[in-house]
């Protein structure tokens, strides 16, 4: 710590924007966000998310559009999450392994128009496909059973991956899903797709908005409390994020964001690896809402929020603020 001494003034360096600047511990840029998009049937489509207000789901056409304009503005990676046709989901979730559902068009549409400008994380896990809106399968008592779910979730992500896919961010919390798609992926001769494990994943409040988004909200009727983690826990986080590296996961991830800066902080300070966290939709809803109802100023809280991340020891954030941070940033 710093002794005091009688000529000391902390606001000294604080007294100009250029020593501001010079001072300056964390910086945020476009670099450090990850894009997430809606991917919707049709041509020329863009729905938008009523609770998400800004945010549209997109065809492919569109998604394409995006990845081109995030290209643009310096975001290295966007983030997909299809909305599946109601037909087409069911009890197994089965629409996750069609080579050619939304998710599979999309990764290939942008890789076919952006590449290898941008990364493409999937999404790995059931709900935008059950019928129930739960992330896996579920067994004769409603419980989401663990391993046959993982037999699933390993067909899924091979599936993306053989679409494209850069980054496999499993956010199921299925027990031993990081390994099993690990040994996967180097079997199927994918040994450079990345994993993103969505390692310490909170039963939340704040999804709701993505839920309707995805159009899982309404099929839902418990809550996903028996796989995701209790909010009250911080040791057992530590726990998950070790075990998901040590199956193999290449870099680690905590959702929701800004309640979980403390879990950013230890997991970084603790293991010292490549470390995300995803600003949810209930908080970029909640930036939103503060924003038009005159309780704050929209950029300000934005750049603030994903500065923050930065400070606890991110090293990348998912929000849906991307793009429009990114022009701030680049402005
Ligand atoms: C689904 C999934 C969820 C989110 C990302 N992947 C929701 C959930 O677990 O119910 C939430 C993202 C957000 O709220 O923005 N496995």
């Amino acid at each position: 710590m710093t002794a005091s001494y009688p000529n000391l003034r902390m606001r000294r360096t604080r007294s100009s924007g250029w020593s501001r600047a010079l001072h300056r511990e964390t910086v945020l840029a476009s670099a450090d966000l990850i894009w997430p998009l809606f991917v919707t049937e049709g041509e020329g489509v863009e729905e938008p998310v009523g609770t998400l207000p800004g945010v549209s789901r997109r065809s492919v056409d569109g998604i394409v559009a995006s990845a081109r304009e995030a290209v643009e503005l310096g975001i290295p990676c966007v983030a997909l999450f299809p909305n599946t046709p109601p037909d087409r989901r069911s009890d197994d979730g089965s629409e996750a392994l069609n080579p050619d559902n939304l998710m599979c068009r999309a990764i290939k549409a942008i890789k076919d128009g952006c590449g290898s400008d941008i990364g493409v994380l999937t999404d790995v896990a059931l709900d935008p496909y059950t019928s129930h809106g739960q992330d896996g399968l579920l067994d004769g008592d409603g419980y989401v059973a663990n391993d046959e779910t993982v037999a699933v979730l390993v067909d899924q992500a091979m599936n993306q991956a053989e679409a494209g896919a850069d980054i496999i961010a499993p956010s199921d919390m299925m027990d031993g899903r990081v390994r099993a798609i690990r040994m996967a992926l180097e079997m199927g001769d994918r040994p450079n797709v990345q994993i993103m494990s969505y390692a310490a994943k909170y039963a939340s409040a704040f999804y709701g908005p993505f839920r309707d988004a995805v159009g899982s909200g309404g099929l839902l009727k418990s809550d996903k409390k028996s796989y995701q983690m209790d909010p009250a826990n911080a040791q057992e986080a530590l726990r998950e994020v070790e075990l998901d590296l040590a199956e193999g996961a290449d870099s680690v991830m905590v959702k929701p964001g800004l309640p979980y800066l403390d879990i950013v902080a230890r997991v970084k300070d603790t293991f010292g690896v490549p470390t995300f966290a995803y600003q949810v939709s209930g908080e970029y809803a909640m930036i939103e809402a503060a924003a038009a109802a005159g309780a704050g100023e929209r950029d300000a809280l934005v750049l603030e929020t994903l500065t923050a991340f930065k400070r606890a020891g991110c090293t990348g954030v998912l929000t849906y603020h991307a793009a429009h941070a990114a022009r701030l940033l680049d402005g």
